[in-house]
């Protein structure tokens, strides 16, 4: 035998070993989220939300086998974009899930379109995302959503001026409109708006500003990971003690911050779609094994949105008898409902962006830590700028 020839059989043999990945019963899912950089908490909560869904549930669905492809992205929009054509062509990847900000999620956008792949959004959350490509479907929740109850809660509460303080990049524009639409609507007066940079945030200048607008209330929303340092100027510059009310989106007081944030917490008031403490025995379960199977962290909104983009998976899977085929997964997930851990949730047909219902909560203590304790909701919101649109 030559060498040239021993070179080609030993290639083929190689091609061989690599085959499983290929194999008609086996579906490739990538998840590609920020395992480092300032989102690596995202990837973090992610890889153990759909990990523990597979765990769960087992790995054969309809005939076929899932096997789960983490990569991280850190972060930047050409290394997300680069690890999806690498999934799709590579691997023969049949569906992509993750993407930790909405400009990570965008530059998915073209190539799920050109492959016709699932880009199933278990993070990012600006409203417009869904329009950007007919295969993107999101199991996480949109600003709008999310701002809307908060305004209005704080219609209901004698709160008449508000300061926002947003991070200045799509889902804080969105938090921002909505927010201040519906507050100014019902009567609110917004003195002033705040945007504060996406990277390394130095809040202490904008908090400075807000001391001096001397409102009743500041609304922010930051991207999950932010929350804890943004509570502790807050606090550090005195804001809390000169009266002013600390009211958010549910990113802020992040399940996975809480503890980080300590007590200073305690009182505060936001809107969401997940909690830890969600009283509900699919919650309970769902958090004892996250618990048991990652050394205790608790799971965020993160974790249960990547749950759930599994479990849309599945559900999509099982009513194509096993087809990947883009257009039969999509076709699939439209209209369908479940019960997640954080209460009944379905796939609006029309927009592909999830149903929910709408938390009102407070960080309380209970049983020794802190927690966002619901005490108020409004079911089945859909995102309120696609139904603007209508
Ligand atoms: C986003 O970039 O869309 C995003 C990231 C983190 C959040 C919310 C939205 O907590």
């Amino acid at each position: 035998m030559t060498l040239n020839r021993l070179r080609a059989g030993l290639a083929m043999v190689a091609f061989c070993a690599a085959a499983p990945a290929w194999a008609d019963d086996v579906v490739t899912v990538g998840l590609i989220v920020p395992m480092t950089g300032p989102s690596a908490s995202t990837g973090k909560q992610e890889q153990a939300g759909a990990n523990l869904y597979i765990q769960m549930h087992g790995a054969a669905v309809a005939g076929k086998t899932i096997a789960l492809v983490v990569k991280d992205d850190t972060g930047a929009p050409d290394v997300t974009k680069r690890l999806a054509q690498e999934l799709i062509t590579n691997d023969n990847a049949k569906a992509l899930m993750g993407f930790g900000l909405t400009p990570l999620a965008l530059a998915v956008a073209p190539i799920a379109t050109e492959a016709k792949v699932p880009e199933i959004v278990t993070a990012a959350a600006t409203a417009m995302i869904t329009e950007k490509s007919p295969y993107i479907v999101r199991t996480s929740f949109t600003l709008p959503q999310a701002a809307v109850p908060m305004a209005e809660w704080c219609l209901k509460n004698n709160i008449h001026k508000v300061v926002t303080l947003v991070t200045d990049y799509g889902p804080g524009g969105d938090a921002e409109k909505w927010f201040s639409d519906v507050f100014v609507k019902g009567g609110g007066t917004i003195v002033e708006k705040i945007r504060v940079p996406l990277k390394n945030p130095d809040f202490a200048p904008f908090l400075q500003r807000v001391n001096d607008d001397a409102p009743e209330a500041l609304f922010v929303f930051v991207p999950s990971g932010q929350g804890a340092a943004l509570m502790k100027q807050f606090n550090e510059r005195g804001l809390d003690k000169a009266g002013v009310r600390l009211i958010a989106t549910g990113d802020v007081t992040d399940d996975d911050q809480l503890a980080d944030i300590g007590d200073s917490a305690i009182g505060v008031v936001t809107t969401h779609h997940y909690s830890a403490a969600h009283d509900s025995p699919e919650n309970k379960a769902f958090v004892e094994a996250f618990e048991k199977a990652n050394g205790g962290m608790r799971p965020n909104f993160m974790a249960v949105a990547a749950y759930d983009g599994m479990a849309l998976l599945y559900q999509a899977l099982e009513k194509t008898k096993g087809s990947t085929d883009g257009d039969a997964l999509i076709g699939a997930m439209k209209g369908m409902s479940w019960m997640s851990p954080r209460g009944p949730v379905s796939i609006d047909p029309d927009t592909r962006d999830i149903v929910q219902t709408i938390y009102v909560r407070k960080v309380a203590k209970v049983g020794g830590a802190l927690f966002n304790v619901e005490f108020a909701s409004t079911p089945a919101v859909k995102d309120p700028y696609k139904a603007s649109k209508n």
